[in-house]
């Protein structure tokens, strides 16, 4: 089975998810292909993606869970897909990181744009992930039971598609008020962003930022900036950066999280599989 796992990360645990996902599967002997999409050569040319889950006949689409949503990669890969109007012969399953706030209705949102396609889902993972500045460890063995399991139990499921039913009725948010205050709270967390700044002084221009940038949003002319446009305010940059030359005031993003955990409370579980229940 030819089966490509695509993913976008700017803090890295939703690479470990992908990792291990693709060692599963190669263990029931897929041939796997694990694409960074936020990388080139995929990052600068989307279609070399779709490509690629051509000639595939599982994907599974991976991203980190920003504002209850899944990644702008990630969604406007989807719509490119459809913008396409072409049809897909592969069967799909999603995996998300979150932070253990919510995945708010990512699985739904996906879902819905992957049954307009015609294209069957066969199961969704979600994973709870430290945030970059809390520094547990991950994964943990919890984190890789569900990993395995789930890849496990798809196999034994023989990849069977989700019905629209099952669909609506497990991917729904966990907690009503999430459900009612989705788009609010989502809009919310989308004007709290942090502001970014480059100390010039203190900036080597090593480049690291620019291709580790998870959107392609750094440029260096006679200075290296940031394109606020494409900036998705994961402030992988400033994680990055070697000489500490670009600030945010990460512990605001910390008290950020701790006030939405208040307001929505814990999404529970964390580790979660969701599979056709045939
Ligand atoms: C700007 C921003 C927004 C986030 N929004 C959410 C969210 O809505 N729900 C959540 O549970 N976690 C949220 N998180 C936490 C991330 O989902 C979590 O850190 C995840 O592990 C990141 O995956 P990565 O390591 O692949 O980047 C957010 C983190 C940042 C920086």
């Amino acid at each position: 089975m030819k089966t490509s796992i695509l993913y976008i990360s700017p803090n890295g645990t939703t690479r470990t998810t992908a990792q291990m996902l693709a060692d599963a599967f190669r263990q029931y002997k897929h041939e796997v292909h694990l694409v960074n999409i936020g990388k080139s050569p995929y990052r600068e040319d989307p279609k070399l993606i779709l490509e690629q889950c051509k000639q595939s006949d599982l994907v599974g689409f991976g991203s980190a869970a920003y504002h209850m949503n899944m990644l702008d990669p990630m969604l406007n890969l989807f719509s490119l897909m459809t913008a396409q109007n072409q049809s897909f012969s592969f069967k799909a399953f999603f995996f998300v990181n979150f932070g253990g706030i919510t995945t708010g209705k990512t699985f739904l949102r996906c879902a819905h744009i992957f049954q307009k396609m015609n294209i069957p889902i066969v199961g969704a993972l979600k994973v709870l992930a430290p945030h970059f500045h809390h520094p547990q460890p991950f994964p943990t063995q919890e984190t890789r039971t569900t990993i395995r399991s789930f890849v496990d139990q798809l196999e034994i499921a023989n990849f069977a598609s989700m019905s629209n039913q099952q669909i609506k009725q497990q991917f729904k948010p966990y907690t009503p008020k999430t459900h009612l205050i989705f788009p609010f709270i989502h809009l919310i967390g989308k004007t709290r962003e942090l502001p970014i700044e480059i100390d010039h002084q203190a900036c080597i221009k090593c480049g690291k930022c620019i291709r580790e940038c998870p959107l392609g949003a750094i440029q260096q002319s006679d200075i290296v900036s940031i394109d606020f446009d494409k900036c998705i305010h994961c402030y992988h940059c400033a994680i990055a950066c070697p000489q500490d030359a670009i600030h945010c005031p990460v512990e605001k993003l910390d008290a950020m999280m701790q006030s939405n955990i208040k307001i929505i409370g814990m999404e529970q579980p964390g580790n979660q599989y969701y599979l056709s229940r045939s």
